[in-house]
């Protein structure tokens, strides 16, 4: 996340996602809701070597959601996300395509920062919080 300096106001107010703890090393994801390019869409976070990472739920190949079961992103060997439509993979700690009909593509990035036992996502120009009711 980029680091917003003392008196500076952050374009949009970091949201808070849930509990670091919720998190376990190449575990589930956690999802959440989000307004990309002013439409609804789904993001995820999940821990992978040590480091969180967040990614709007849309391969690369199809605009479609990734996950095989919710929140299951990881491949058999925890190592890859992989896209449960047709197989493309992706280094989790970058997004980066790896394999499969991606072509060479990355996941849309997310910042996120964990700080107090907490996990905040960064909202931006196009990928938005839900407004609260
Ligand atoms: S939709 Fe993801 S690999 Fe085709």
């Amino acid at each position: 996340m980029t680091a917003i300096g003392p008196g500076l106001t952050p374009a949009f107010a970091p949201e808070r996602l849930c509990a670091a703890s919720e998190l376990q090393e190449k575990g589930k994801a956690v999802l959440f809701d989000v307004i990309h390019f002013r439409e609804p869409a789904r993001a995820f976070a999940l821990r992978f070597e040590g480091r969180v990472v967040a990614y709007l739920n849309r391969c690369v190949h199809v605009p479609t959601e990734l996950d095989w079961q919710p929140g299951e992103f990881l491949d058999a060997d925890r190592e890859f996300i992989i896209c449960s439509i047709h197989g493309a993979t992706y280094e989790p700690k970058s997004g980066r395509c790896v394999g499969g009909p991606c072509g060479g593509g990355r996941l849309k990035t997310i910042d996120v920062e964990e700080r107090d036992g907490e996990l905040w996502w960064q909202p931006s120009r196009d990928t938005r919080a839900v407004p609260r009711e």
